[in-house]
């Protein structure tokens, strides 16, 4: 049985590419957040840059997740997994596996944005789990939390370290409204990558093929396209800095010259002097402390922390207080 329900349509998705755009682009300096890059073409330089030898948190999860899946269905007893931008399918399987084999799996509750990723996921986790009730969500885990669907206790499974791509505050909105959809007891899943030497971090988000770079420049793309945006995309360098002080890697789209560019879907004209950088995604890195406090105060308790054997990403079951 599967079911999708649209929270967010491709109307919604517009009017927030527009007002994020504006914002972002009318700000000193400039920003992007994000989730823009996501289109189809960013999702397939995505997912080649989880195959890079120099991104290493796609590797490391799945160690995590392949050693541990087990256990986390033992030790949750899960009916339901709901899994918040769900885009490959992968890692979710191990879960479903997992579960299935555990006796407790009942339904599926994947939520993505983008409608025709999530209705393909639905489709193919259909195809192989059958008996599964899939209740599938299109809606963005920042906003659309205030109802979840399936029987508790529920495991919610955030991986991927995409929270790292929040800012401190959006993180906290975010762990209080995940906690808010869950009843005292349920679960959730956290993938998060770790600090660790700059030269791995900035290297993971330069790397030497240029897929991230790309797959950062797509951004401007997203824009042309959708905006009727000028973006000369070649202009434009990729650069990825590691903030030592706020722990995070910043990417960085770089204008090699002076540039005037007009974004006719909202109505502005914006210039960039040479070398002038635009922020286009945080990646946070992770301490067990600071994992520990930020679930703490959003009122989870962290139940259990593991890490791949190398030390470089970790994963963390908490549950709901
Ligand atoms: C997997 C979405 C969290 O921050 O590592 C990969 C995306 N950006 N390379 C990350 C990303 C640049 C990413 N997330």
């Amino acid at each position: 049985m599967t079911q999708v329900d649209t929270y967010l349509t491709a109307d919604d998705a517009a009017t927030a590419l527009r007002s994020d755009a504006e914002r972002g682009l009318t700000s000193t300096p400039k920003w992007l957040p994000p989730k823009w890059f996501y289109d189809a073409r960013g999702s397939e330089l995505f997912e080649d840059i989880t195959r890079l030898p120099e991104y290493y948190p796609t590797r490391a999860e799945r160690e995590i997740l392949g050693a541990r899946a087990a256990g986390i269905a033992a030790h949750t007893g899960a009916q339901t997994l709901v899994e918040l931008g769900s885009g490959s399918s992968e890692k979710t399987r191990l879960l479903l596996d997992a579960l299935r084999d555990n006796g407790s799996l009942r339904t599926f509750v994947p939520l993505d944005v983008s409608g025709t990723a999530l209705r393909e996921a639905v489709e193919a986790i259909d195809a192989d789990y059958p008996g599964l009730t899939i209740h599938g969500v299109v809606g963005d885990f920042t906003e659309h939390l205030s109802r979840l669907p399936g029987e508790q206790p529920r495991l919610v499974a955030f991986l991927g370290g995409t929270i790292g791509n929040l800012l401190p505050a959006e993180r906290a909105g975010f762990l209080h409204s995940v906690r808010d959809v869950l009843q005292p007891g349920e679960w959730l899943l956290l993938g998060t990558d770790l600090v660790k030497d700059e030269g791995t971090l900035v290297a993971a988000y330069d790397d030497a093929a240029g897929v991230t770079a790309e797959f950062n420049r797509n951004v401007l793309r997203v824009l042309n396209r959708e905006l009727g945006a000028d973006f000369d995309v070649e202009a434009f360098t990729h650069r990825a800095v590691w903030d030592a002080e706020n722990e995070w890697i910043e990417m960085r789209l770089v204008a090699t010259r002076a540039m005037h560019v007009r974004v006719p879907g909202i109505g502005l004209e914006v210039d960039f002097a040479e070398g002038e950088q635009m922020r286009t995604e945080i990646s946070a890195k992770f301490r067990r402390d600071k994992v520990a406090t930020e679930l703490e105060a959003a009122g989870f308790v962290l139940d259990q922390w593991w890490t791949d054997e190398a030390g470089r990403f970790a994963l963390s079951l908490a549950r709901a207080v």
